[in-house]
């Protein structure tokens, strides 16, 4: 189900933050060679992460999720200086895109790629974050959230996506598919949670946002 219609998707973008030649490139070459290309995060919801990145200057990002390392790019571009953006993904297969495209944007001083289980590596990662955008598997993203509030500054947020589901969330009258069920879980967790303030933003597929008090 697409939130918005085409029309008016494509005037959000004109009147938003324009994505880079080289991110134009890095999405295009994700849809002709990659598989699952509409996992990347698009145009609309990079300008909305840069924005958001800028308001809230923070020193250090994790990122669950890297795929082409697109979101990684709008997000560390839009950084202050001297911050760094520490990105997680298992599959091994895309690195080399994903490094090509860093050293392209001249972000190698700000990027720092990881390969592995995102549950293994987190546990292992120096703190405070900052900043956490939650875009992985969708089975792990309460362990995720747990795991990245242990890790946020007080103050620092966490951005989740994907948390509308294609508006499956709001499916009634039968019964929720695993990933639909396990979306609809985590926000009523963080709903409920006293640790954070939260808003869940309409932004393409959905983007809680919650800060640590
Ligand atoms: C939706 S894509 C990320 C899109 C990217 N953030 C963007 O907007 O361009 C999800 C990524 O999570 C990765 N992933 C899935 N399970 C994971 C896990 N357990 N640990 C780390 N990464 C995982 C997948 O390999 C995939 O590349």
């Amino acid at each position: 189900m697409q939130l918005l219609s085409v029309a008016i998707e494509n005037y959000v973008r004109e009147h938003s933050i324009s994505e880079t030649l080289l991110l134009s490139e890095l999405r295009r070459e994700t849809y002709l060679k990659v598989l699952m290309p509409r996992m990347l995060s698009g145009p609309v919801q990079g300008s909305v992460l840069a924005m958001l990145v800028r308001m809230v200057r923070p020193q250090r990002i994790l990122e669950i999720g890297t795929f082409t390392g697109y979101s990684a790019i709008w997000m560390a571009s839009a950084m202050p200086s001297g911050s760094k953006l520490i990105t997680l993904d298992i599959n091994e297969e895309l690195s080399e895109m994903v490094q090509k495209y860093i050293r392209r944007a001249k972000l190698q001083d700000v990027i720092e790629t990881k390969i592995g289980h995102a549950l293994e590596i987190i546990p292992t990662l120096e703190e405070p974050f900052d900043l956490v955008f939650i875009d992985a598997d969708k089975i792990n993203y309460l362990n995720y959230y747990e795991l990245a509030l242990e890790k946020l500054s007080s103050g620092g947020f966490i951005i989740a996506d994907n948390v509308l589901w294609h508006g499956k969330v709001v499916d009634s009258g039968k019964k929720a598919d695993a990933k639909t069920q396990v979306l609809k879980d985590f926000n009523a967790f963080v709903q409920q949670d006293s640790r954070v303030e939260n808003v869940l933003l309409p932004i393409r597929d959905g983007l809680m946002v919650a800060q640590k008090k």
